[in-house]
C-alpha cells in the first residue's frame, strides 16, 4: 500500500470483506455482530502473525526422527483497546492460546474526538513480546496513536495494530506518528464525517458489540 508506506497492509480478502459487509448492515444484531468480530479477529490474526519467529525442534514421527519448526518462545501479547477491541480477543487467542493479554482503556471525547485514557495494564516483560493491539475501528487515529504511545512508554517495541475498518485519516496519522508499527486493515473506507465516524463504516463498534446505546 504505497500511499501510506510499507508497514500498512490492507487485506481486502474475500472472506474478511464478506464478513465485514455483514457487520456493516444496520440490521445485523448484537449476537451475530459479536460472532463476526470474533471470526474476523481470527482471520486477521492469521495474516498478522505470519512472521512470528520460529525455531527448530526435534520430533519423532511414526516413520523417522526429524527436525521441524515451532513458534519460538511464548512471548505474544494481545492488547485490546477497550471497549470494542475486546470483541476481537477470543478470535486472536484461539490462534495462540498461550498469549498474554493486556488492556488499554480509552474512549473518545464526544465533542473533541480526542482519546481519554482510563486504564493501562500490560503483561511483563512487555519489551520481549510481539504485541498485537486490536480495535475494530481506526477513525481519526487518536486512540490508536495514544495506545501505541502508552505501550512504547512501558517498553513495548515490536507492535502490530489490527483493525477491521479504517479511515484514510487514521491510517495516515498512525503510520506517520508510529511508522515502525505494522498496521493490518480489513477494509479501508472512504472518509470521516463531521462527527468523526467512518463512512460508510459500521456505526459505533462498541455499542454494536455490547448492545449499548
Ligand atoms: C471507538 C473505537 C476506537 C475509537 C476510534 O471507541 O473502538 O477505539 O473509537 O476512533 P479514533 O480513531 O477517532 O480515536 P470509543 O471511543 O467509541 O470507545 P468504546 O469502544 O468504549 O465505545
Ligand atoms: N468509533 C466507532 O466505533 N466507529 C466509528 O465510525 C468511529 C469511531
Amino acid at each position: 500500500m504505497g500511499e501510506f508506506g510499507g508497514n500498512v497492509i490492507v487485506l481486502d480478502h474475500p472472506l474478511i470483506t464478506h464478513k465485514i459487509s455483514l457487520l456493516r448492515d444496520k440490521n445485523t444484531g448484537t449476537n451475530e455482530f459479536r460472532k463476526l468480530v470474533e471470526e474476523i479477529g481470527m482471520l486477521m490474526g492469521f495474516v498478522a502473525l505470519s512472521d512470528l519467529p520460529m525455531h527448530e525442534v526435534p520430533v519423532e514421527t511414526p516413520i523417522e526422527k526429524t527436525m521441524t519448526k515451532m513458534i519460538a518462545g511464548r512471548k505474544l501479547a494481545i492488547v485490546p483497546i477497550l471497549r470494542a477491541g475486546l470483541g476481537m480477543v477470543s478470535g486472536l487467542t484461539a490462534l495462540v492460546p498461550s498469549a498474554k493479554i493486556g488492556h488499554i482503556g480509552l474512549y473518545r471525547d464526544e465533542s473533541t474526538h480526542e482519546p481519554v485514557e482510563y486504564f493501562c495494564k500490560l503483561p511483563h516483560p512487555i519489551e520481549e513480546r510481539t504485541i498485537v493491539v486490536c480495535d475494530p475501528m481506526l477513525a481519526t487515529g487518536g486512540s490508536a496513536v495514544d495506545a501505541v504511545s502508552q505501550i512504547k512508554k512501558h517498553g513495548g517495541k515490536r507492535i502490530k495494530f489490527v483493525c477491521i475498518i479504517a479511515a484514510p485519516e487514521g491510517v495516515k496519522k498512525l503510520s506517520e506518528l508510529h511508522p515502525d508499527v505494522q498496521l493490518y486493515v480489513g477494509n479501508l473506507d472512504r472518509e470521516l464525517n463531521s462527527d468523526a465516524y467512518i463512512c460508510p463504516g459500521l456505526g459505533d463498534a462498541g455499542d454494536r458489540i455490547f448492545g449499548t446505546k
